[in-house]
């Protein structure tokens, strides 16, 4: 089964970006990583990162034409898009929300809300990245 793990804004910049938050792990590694865990779990995991918000509905929107499978990191938009929020509304095949962070820990209030939530099979955070091997394992779980 082939599945989407989605990366939204900033997470380009993984391992250089606020290090004591994210961690120390590059985007490139995680790509590698969320490939192998896929692996393991019998997922062909394709893993893609954009700034752009047009671009990620683009995505989602072919994930709902073809039923496929998604691990979504939205980051920020995850708190106020609710273009989003939309398309993942739409979606038939399983969507799990992940996040690096523990947004609903965190000071700040705008990330105590999540648009994408309300369609997540279940959302995993605070775990860095080995959420996604986290997520991968529900989505897994949820195909078989
Ligand atoms: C994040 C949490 C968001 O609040 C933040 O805007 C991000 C990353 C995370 O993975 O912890 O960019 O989604």
């Amino acid at each position: 089964t082939t599945v989407l793990v989605l990366n939204g804004p900033n997470l380009g910049r993984l391992g250089k970006r606020q290090p004591e938050i994210y961690g120390t792990t590059t985007h490139a590694e995680l790509v590698g990583l969320c490939v192998q865990w896929g692996h393991e779990l019998g997922l062909d995991v394709q893993v893609r990162q954009t700034n752009h918000e047009g671009r990620l509905l683009d995505w989602l929107n072919e994930a709902a034409d073809f039923a496929v499978p998604v691990v979504l990191n939205a980051a920020a938009w995850t708190h106020y898009s609710l273009a989003l929020f939309d398309a993942c509304a739409q979606l038939t095949a399983p969507l799990v929300e992940v996040h690096i962070s523990d947004p609903k820990a965190r000071p700040e209030e705008f990330r105590h809300t999540s648009v994408v939530e309300p369609h997540a099979l279940t959302t995993i955070a605070g775990r860095g990245v080995e959420g996604y091997r986290d997520a991968l394992a529900a989505l897994a779980a949820a195909l078989s």
